[in-house]
């Protein structure tokens, strides 16, 4: 198979998506349930289509395309990633490993190769969490974890809930327990194709990554309210003053998550925002992101438990109060050793350059892992750029990944192979 073939065509179709963005010249902002994403998944639904894969929407949005293998009931291979992404962010985050998974199915119908599986090209809704500061909304749904308390409980800035969103993008949230699927039997294998969005595969030269594990994340949302004064008039030790008592925790989340130590132990504070929000107002609330996370849970709950007992201590000092919002827990997870040495073997017989290494990003994958067979490709990302329009990929690269899956699938789930199947 042609890579400069597979190349250009990748390149050509993920070029199709740059414009779906709600911040034109500034990156990519394709939030969930918006006309961006609904403009994404038609040109999608129309690439898969004329790739040859029969598609349907489920009812979290997740846009599914299928290629029957010869032994029809037999489980699925997914191929997945999502088309939502983060504000102002590049076009390669999600898309990428779409567009790897339909040119694998492209070259799975030029070599005239049918494997015993079906195929599935997954396009996941809402993985970002962007909007709603959750995570991994389409294949939790997909995975039967979303229920009715979910959609209305979780609201976007402007207060629409999820629930609502979902109406207005047409889709049936009472339904929503249809997204679920009986994964052990309908789903062998969910690959992820994704861009590496760190340094580390150009930094040593490598042209592929072979994730082994992922961190577990925490998100929060922290409501510090104080009381709204003169700023001029009021003296410094008669105030409730909501930014001073969230400033005081924010600036400790960095030492907290050094002190916790460990391998991917991180904490960021992404998101803050102060009513009344002015200048000579001592603030009467703010309210701010925390996420957390690292390869090892107990290190997560030990820098929220520092959070919580800090935000006790603070606010109770000045008078002030708060409230704490879980938004996401997801504990850490590894991928599967079996499709990881598959992965090797292939690399090894293309001779592509691999090595193995954790993700600190999130990524559906950590969804799917614990339950499903599940592996990660990385492709290496320019300067290790990712989440700002500078993020860039060759395509070349993802050609790299493409053929690795591609030689992957026909060498462990064609007939010829059915010894070796793992399944
Ligand atoms: C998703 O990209 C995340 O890691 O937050
Ligand atoms: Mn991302
Ligand atoms: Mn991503």
């Amino acid at each position: 198979m042609d890579k400069q073939v597979t190349s250009t065509r990748i390149q050509k179709d993920m070029e199709l998506f740059e414009p779906f963005t709600q911040t034109p010249g500034q990156g990519i902002t394709r939030l969930p349930f918006s006309i961006e994403v609904r403009k994404c998944v038609d040109v999608l639904t129309k690439r898969m289509e004329r790739a040859g894969l029969t598609v349907r929407e489920d009812v979290a949005g997740n846009l599914i395309g299928r290629l029957e293998g010869s032994e029809p009931d037999a489980p699925a291979l997914v191929i997945g990633s999502h088309f939502d992404s983060v504000k102002s962010g590049g076009n390669f985050d999600g898309m990428a490993g779409i567009i790897v998974g339909i040119e694998i199915v492209r070259m799975l119908r030029d070599s005239g190769t049918k494997l015993r599986n079906p195929i599935e090209i997954m396009g996941t809704h809402d993985e970002e969490g962007m909007r709603f500061g959750t995570g991994f909304f389409g294949t939790k749904a997909m995975m039967g974890e979303i229920d009715d308390e979910y959609l209305l409980r979780l609201k976007d800035s402007d207060g629409v809930s999820l629930y609502d969103a979902m109406i207005c993008y047409g889709l049936s949230p009472d339904k929503i327990k249809d997204a679920a699927r009986d994964y052990q039997k309908e789903i062998a294998a969910f690959i992820e194709v994704h861009i590496e969005q760190g340094p580390v595969l150009e930094n040593s030269g490598t042209q592929l990554g072979l994730v082994n594990s992922i961190v577990g994340m925490q998100r929060y949302l922290v409501t510090v309210t104080g009381r709204p004064d003169h700023a001029g008039t009021t003296p410094m030790d008669m105030r409730i003053d909501a930014m001073e008592c969230a400033s005081k925790l924010i600036s400790r989340m960095s030492d907290w998550a050094k002190e916790a130590g460990g391998e991917g132990t991180v904490a960021t504070v992404g998101f803050v925002q102060a009513a009344p929000n002015a200048m000579n107002i001592i603030a009467q609330e703010v309210i701010f992101s925390v996420d957390v996370r690292s390869k090892e849970a107990c290190r997560i709950d030990q820098i929220v438990g520092n959070m919580c007992a800090e935000l006790e201590a603070v606010c109770s000092e000045k008078g002030a109060t708060f409230k704490i919002d879980e938004k996401l827990k997801v504990p850490p997870a590894s991928l599967d050793e079996k499709l990881l040495a598959m992965l090797a073997k292939s690399c090894c017989k293309l001779g592509l350059s691999h090595m193995h290494m954790p993700s600190g990003a999130g990524h559906d994958s950590l969804q799917t892992a614990p339950k499903i067979d599940t592996a990660m490709v990385f492709v290496p990302s320019k300067n290790g750029r990712s989440h700002c329009p500078e993020e860039w990929t060759e395509y070349s690269d993802l050609a790299n990944a493409a053929h690795l899956v591609y030689d992957t699938l026909v060498s462990n789930y064609t007939h010829s192979t059915s010894k070796e199947a793992h399944f």
